[in-house]
């Protein structure tokens, strides 16, 4: 089993949702999923599944899964992000920051992988 964390997430969550299998997410892309009362945004890029909020926070809208992802370089090695698709925002996946100002961050899941199925963790 490979368990992958969001520093953000919940360490220890108390609920895992299975939401779908590891091959129904093209590389690079995103897919939506209901976890609890939550839409949830899940991106499989570089070889790793990340989980944040599916609504940009500066329209409401429910979009961020079918924005686009890259990747982009700091001090401590590359990350990954997605631009929502409306007014183009991007978010960083590990820690769902928004690049663009800081003060404003996507709610982030836990995610672990297990016999090809996607799985995210909840507090509650
Ligand atoms: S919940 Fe229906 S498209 Fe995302």
């Amino acid at each position: 089993m490979t368990q992958l964390r969001s520093p953000a997430a919940p360490h220890h969550p108390a609920h895992w949702t299975v939401v779908c299998r590891l091959d129904d997410i093209l590389p690079g892309s995103g897919v939506c999923a209901r976890v609890g009362q939550d839409q949830v945004a899940i991106f499989r890029v570089a070889g790793q599944v990340f989980a944040v909020s599916n609504r940009d926070p500066f329209t409401q809208a429910n979009v961020l899964s079918r924005g686009l992802t890259g990747s982009y370089r700091t001090q401590d090695g590359e990350r990954y992000k997605v631009a929502s698709p409306l007014l183009k925002h991007t978010f960083d996946l590990q820690s769902g920051v928004c690049l663009s100002d800081n003060s404003v961050r996507l709610s982030t899941w836990a995610v672990k992988i297990d016999e090809g199925h996607v799985w995210i963790g909840s507090a509650d």
